[in-house]
């Protein structure tokens, strides 16, 4: 698969609180001292770019979908021949048993690679397979059929000390910070604690290793000796992340790690995230719902639909040029300011309910919603096509829409 990678130094930008929709009103008040500040910044001389959406033929005119991408462009976009993939996902299915002998196809078929030091987005909508796929990569669910190679070991194959030992280098953030902190424990004894389980080194380095990860996060020595309900949301995802840090991953696997955030505190996290990876080199696999926060730190965004992967792009033709019916209407959904008397194009929402996954419909699971569909959509399921280097769809009719319907 050929892939795009960031082979040179991401240029990032901070991300203000403006940049992100507001779904909520809040004030902007910083619930802990940042590091975002001190790490964030401008490097290099290039100035964040923008583009006009009527500038890039065949984008979706009129529909300015270029006004959520990223201040920083500057996310490499080229062939990834030579690169290595630290996660190898090689057509992975995680179906569940259910009720009455019927199985419920979370995951049925997904192949990913994702790249030393990218950040590959994954969108769709509830109930596409996106929790499930990132808990498979982090080996917390195990696959039915496929495989998932990290730095080119199935974890799944592994077993106790050398599963553990493997296993520290692949890490997940959830949503929920308050179900994953123990209120009895002080930050610094959560923080200290997946390092205290494997006991790794003495008490002193621990505390030591502890300290300097909740620094990393901008979370001061006060901070140490208190309990997670004397902390903000923010402030305990950020222990989360020390946490996670203590294990030094190679890869984190944030799974809707701002969804449960106000807005304010989403920038801040999302800043922190950025800010990480460029001092320390992680990998992360970022998984939500909003399009608008893949957006900002994603090179690479796949977008998934009931448990199949429909298109894989770089993060800007994804977002000016989605190939995909359903990317398309996810683009389309989001929150427009302009009211829809107002608007000089149509836009296509997403209707209806995501189908069950317990009955999949036939040949192209997105039919049943797709504006675009006809018979052959009911009969065959599209192949996995690369029309362009470094972008992937499964549609018999990808990019057709951009012309038949929304011209
Ligand atoms: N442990 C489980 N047992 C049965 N069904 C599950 C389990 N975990 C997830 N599912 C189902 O798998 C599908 C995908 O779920 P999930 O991966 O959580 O989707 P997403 O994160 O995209 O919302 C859903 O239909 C969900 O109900
Ligand atoms: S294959 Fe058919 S139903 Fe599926 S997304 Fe493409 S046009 Fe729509
Ligand atoms: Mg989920």
């Amino acid at each position: 698969m050929i892939a795009a990678v960031p082979s040179t130094p991401r240029h990032i930008c901070r991300l203000t609180t403006s940049s992100i929709p507001q779904r909520r009103a809040t004030g902007f008040s910083p619930a802990c001292r940042s590091p975002g500040s001190a790490v964030i910044s401008w490097h290099g001389s290039a100035p964040p770019q923008t583009r006009s959406p009527s500038a890039r033929p065949g984008s979706a005119e009129g529909d300015d979908v270029t006004a959520i991408l990223p201040q920083h462009q500057h996310k490499p976009t080229g062939n990834a021949n030579d690169a290595v993939p630290v996660v190898s996902i090689e057509d992975v299915k995680v179906h569940f048993p259910v009720a009455r002998r019927s199985t419920l196809r979370a995951i049925d078929g997904v192949s990913l690679q994702v790249f030393e030091g990218e950040v590959l987005g994954i969108i769709g909508e509830s109930g596409s397979g996106k929790s499930t796929l990132g808990r498979a990569i982090v080996a917390l669910q195990k696959v039915t059929a496929g495989r998932i190679l990290c730095d080119g070991v199935d974890l799944g194959r592994l077993r106790g000390k050398a599963l553990r030992e493997r296993r520290r280098g692949y890490q997940i953030v959830f949503q929920d910070p308050d179900g994953a902190l123990n209120p009895r424990l002080t930050i610094l004894q959560s923080v200290r604690e997946p390092i205290d389980i494997e006991r790794q080194g003495t008490q002193d380095e621990r505390n030591h290793r502890a300290m300097a990860c909740l620094d990393q996060v901008g979370l001061g020595p006060d901070f140490a000796n208190r309990y997670p309900h004397q902390l903000s949301g923010g402030q305990k995802q950020r222990v989360i992340i020390a946490r996670v840090l203590t294990m030094r991953p190679r890869v984190v696997v944030c799974d809707e790690a701002v969804a449960a955030l106000d807005v304010s505190i989403q920038a801040e996290i999302i800043n922190l995230f950025a800010g990480l990876q460029q001092k320390l080199g992680l990998t992360y696999v970022f998984i939500s719902h909003d399009l608008n926060i893949v957006a900002h730190l994603s090179s690479r965004i796949a977008v998934m639909y009931l448990g199949v992967v429909v298109e894989l792009a770089p993060v800007e033709d994804l977002l000016s040029k989605p190939l995909h019916p359903y990317t398309l209407s996810l683009l389309q959904s989001r929150p427009d300011p302009v009211p829809a008397s107002m608007r000089t194009t149509q836009r296509e929402t997403l209707k209806g309910e995501i189908p069950s996954a317990l009955a999949p419909p036939s040949g192209c699971r997105f039919r049943t919603r797709c504006p675009r569909a006809e018979k052959i959509c009911e009969d065959e399921v599209p192949a996995w096509d690369n029309p362009e280097p470094g972008r992937w769809v499964a549609c018999h009719f990808a990019g057709d829409h951009r012309t038949k319907e929304f011209s």
